[in-house]
């Protein structure tokens, strides 16, 4: 039987309301309990780690944050207020932007096109042709300039995403919720799949999120890399919050163990 120790709760950080608080959340899928009772938050300029074994619960908790699924019970805070979120665009409009694990990148399309796809500015055909060109202007401006911030280089920035590598995909993916995500940012795995050079590249602009002052929520299974990155861990095992801990060569055994559920 795995609990929350006492030991691993700490105290939420500061004075500020969290940027994203989540509470008592719970979640089935039929007799499936993906969710039981989660709570935790994260703090403008804050990376948090959810971490936890397959099936642990954590995509469909993120999933629950970015309105693609919806909660059975509990409920979601932003900067103190608490927040319906029952739809993507739901948590879109509330600033919350996510980079899925199976990353949702339209292949056939430019990096720009990607970035605004579903959210286009140049608006629909009976637009005049020239208002939409400079619209579109617009778009690339915008998009560059994205890139250029996260210092994100890619090669041809008008092949489409197909034919770029998987950290490059990935870049153009964790820019692109990072150029609409004015609070959160929630990343599902964004370095599985990646090489050395490529993980760095990512994991130098979940940096640079922080640096922002954005919240960044980031399920990995890299210890590695949550190391590196986090400022917190939330450990998750088959669907209940088993602890909570600030990551460091202390804590290191104490996390691995709780993801695979040692001690039990
Ligand atoms: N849409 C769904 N319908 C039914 N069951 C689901 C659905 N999504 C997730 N589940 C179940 O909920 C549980 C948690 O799955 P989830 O995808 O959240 O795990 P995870 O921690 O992200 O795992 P992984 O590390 O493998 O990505 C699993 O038992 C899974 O089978
Ligand atoms: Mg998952």
């Amino acid at each position: 039987m795995t609990s929350v120790v006492d030991s691993h709760v700490l105290p939420s950080g500061g004075g500020a309301a969290p940027a994203l608080a989540l509470s008592g959340a719970s979640k089935h899928f039929g007799a499936v309990t993906a969710l039981d009772d989660i709570s935790l938050e994260v703090h403008h300029g804050e990376v948090l780690a959810l971490l936890g074994d397959n099936g642990a619960g954590k995509s469909t908790l993120i999933k629950c944050l970015s309105g693609v699924h919806r909660l059975d019970s509990g409920s979601i805070a932003m900067d103190g207020v608490s927040v319906a979120i029952h739809t993507p665009a739901d948590a879109q409009a509330r600033g919350i932007e996510t980079v899925y694990q199976d990353l949702a990148l339209f292949d056939n399309l430019r990096p720009t096109d990607n970035f605004y796809a579903g959210r286009e500015l140049a608006g629909p055909a009976w637009v005049p042709r020239s208002l939409r060109l400079l619209k579109r202007k617009r778009m690339t401006e915008s998009t560059r300039e994205v890139l250029a911030r996260l210092q994100v280089e890619l090669p041809d920035f008008h092949a489409t995403v197909g034919l770029m590598s998987g950290g490059q995909r990935q870049a153009v993916a964790v820019s692109r919720a990072a150029a609409f995500a004015s609070k959160v940012v929630i990343l599902d795995e964004p370095t599985a799949a990646l090489g050395v050079r490529e993980s760095r590249r990512v994991l130098d602009l979940i940096l640079r999120l922080r640096n922002e002052n954005r919240a960044v929520i980031v399920v990995s299974h890299a210890m590695d890399h949550v190391m590196e990155v986090a400022d917190r861990a939330v450990v998750l095992r088959r669907g209940r919050k088993v602890g909570e801990l600030i990551p460091s060569a202390e804590t290191y055994t104490e996390i691995v163990s709780l993801i695979v559920g040692g001690g039990e």
